[in-house]
């Protein structure tokens, strides 16, 4: 037997197929189109498993997943692919629309060409293979379908109605919804999981926790949208990917489970746990053992911003205190304020040339502690557009049903977190500069 995992190149993804290789000799076909947040360095360890079979193309291809179906005949089929990241979708919704919506629909089709092809055992008959009764569809999806909770609501229940509010989750809720509807109309046997939000290994960093550790080592400013008092459910990835090994062994057909950390923090408790953490094992000023001075920069997308006199080169995302310029992109100025908007679609890691930019960071910090602390490199920018104010995962249907609940608490899971990313500045390097893209652009040709 064997499974078929879309979108194991990127970061839930491959710590899922890197889990699962490492419990079970059952071979990965692992299918992922290879965007901006695909990264095979990711699954490197797995570079001479005959058990790993990676295919580079996209869920939206009805006649490759067809024939990667017929071929390989799996028993299950767990779809990460994705677009994933909200400030992207906000700048450009299409290709949301095109894999999180339209891919979807194109493997669901594929998928149930196959699966209506096995065979059903006769009257308890053996049958060599997967059959009919065997086979599972899971789709992984986000807490974000079910909108946006007050400080009092109670936490997201599987029957929570959806209310998406970004063209992110808007297009996540779309897909939920077909697959839902070919369980019903067609008895596809699907599983639907919707989990809050990770962190852990191979976490791109345009993502808040990854960001604040990748910016907070090069010194650079730790963006804050609005007050920074916005609420998600934080779940260690490991936990996650163990979450859907659990429904796709035990889960019962066409339901849909929730997945959460009963972690509920304020985005800047997470900001200032981060910091705190940093302090403790890399202390502020030694970065991979240079003394690092003053160059500021918000990133979330394509954009690289500096406080006095500078200037814009290229990107669409802007930081300005003091005298700046500007060159493309969107901007605003605001005295004595930082503005941020993440409006950039480009992979931002694939731009390289902000070289000149360099200058202190002193008026973009806000308030607080000493220098000598991560802290001080907080820094409030503008607020997402329609931001959610709070994400909360009601997780007792998956623990009562099934029997999962999360092994890692926040406290153990960030501090492995933070130490994983201390422990591979290579692979960190490889993606601020784009060189992880260099092997699928030798390969793909773009
Ligand atoms: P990610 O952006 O890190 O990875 C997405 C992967 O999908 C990449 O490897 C990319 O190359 C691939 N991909 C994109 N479009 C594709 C296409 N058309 N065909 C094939 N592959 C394609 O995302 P992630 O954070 O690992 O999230 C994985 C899934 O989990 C997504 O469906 C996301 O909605 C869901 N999810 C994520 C979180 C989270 O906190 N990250 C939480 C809950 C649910
Ligand atoms: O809830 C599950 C979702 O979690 C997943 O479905 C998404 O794929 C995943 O990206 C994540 O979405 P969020 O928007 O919650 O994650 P992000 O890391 O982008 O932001 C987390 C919070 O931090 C959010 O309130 C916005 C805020 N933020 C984010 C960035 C990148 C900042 O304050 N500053 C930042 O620079």
């Amino acid at each position: 037997m064997a499974i078929l995992v879309t979108g194991s190149a990127g970061f839930i993804g491959s710590n899922f197929v890197l889990d699962w290789l490492a419990g079970s000799d059952e071979p990965v076909i692992n299918l992922d189109k290879l965007t901006y947040a695909g990264n095979l360095e990711n699954l490197a360890s797995l570079k001479d498993n005959p058990n790993h079979i990676f295919v580079h193309g996209d869920i939206g291809d009805v006649k490759l997943v067809s024939e990667l179906l017929e071929k390989y005949q799996p028993r299950a089929v767990v779809n990460f692919a994705a677009e994933s990241h909200v400030d992207r979708s906000i700048h450009g919704p299409e290709d949301f629309i095109q894999t999180n919506i339209l891919g979807t629909f194109h493997l669901l089709e594929a998928v149930r060409a196959y699966w209506q092809k096995l065979p059903s055992p006769v009257h308890g008959g053996r049958i060599e293979g997967i059959t009919k009764a065997d086979f599972r569809f899971l789709h992984v999806s986000t807490d974000e379908v079910y909108g946006s909770l007050t400080k009092d609501e109670p936490a997201f229940t599987e029957t929570h109605r959806y209310e998406p509010n970004s063209p992110y989750s808007a297009s996540k809720a779309s897909s939920d919804h077909l697959v839902r509807a070919w369980h019903h109309t067609y008895g596809l046997p699907v599983l639907t999981t919707n989990c809050s939000n990770n962190y852990g290994p191979y976490h791109f960093p345009e993502k808040l926790i990854p960001l604040l550790i990748v910016n907070a080592l090069a010194g650079k400013s730790l963006p804050v949208y609005g007050d920074g008092q916005q609420i998600r459910d934080w779940l260690y990835v490991k936990d996650h990917c163990s979450a859907i090994r659990c429904v796709l062994e035990k889960g019962k057909l066409g339901e849909v489970y929730n997945v959460g950390g009963w972690n509920e923090k304020a985005n800047l408790d997470i900001v200032h746990i981060v910091c705190d953490l940093l302090d403790e094992l890399r202390p502020m000023g030694v970065v991979s053992g240079e003394v690092v001075s003053g160059e500021s920069e918000v990133v979330s997308g394509e954009s690289k911003i500096v406080s006095g006199e500078s200037e814009v080169v290229s990107g669409e995302s802007e930081v300005v205190s003091g005298e700046s310029k500007i060159v493309s992109g969107k901007s605003e100025v605001v005295s004595g304020q930082t503005r941020h908007f993440p409006l950039s679609t480009d992979h931002f890691p694939l731009s390289t040339d902000h070289s000149p930019l360099s200058t202190d960071h002193s008026p973009l910090s806000t308030d607080h502690s000493p220098l000598s602390t991560y802290r001080s490199l907080i820094t409030f920018v503008t607020d997402r557009p329609g931001h959610d104010r709070r994400y909360a995962i009601d997780a007792r249907k998956i623990e009562r049903e099934l029997g999962w609940k999360p092994a890692e608490t926040f406290e153990t899971g960030i501090r492995k977190t933070v130490q994983w990313y201390l422990d591979n500045q290579d692979w960190v390097n490889n993606v601020l500069s784009g060189n992880y893209r260099q092997w699928v652009e030798k390969q793909y040709g773009k």
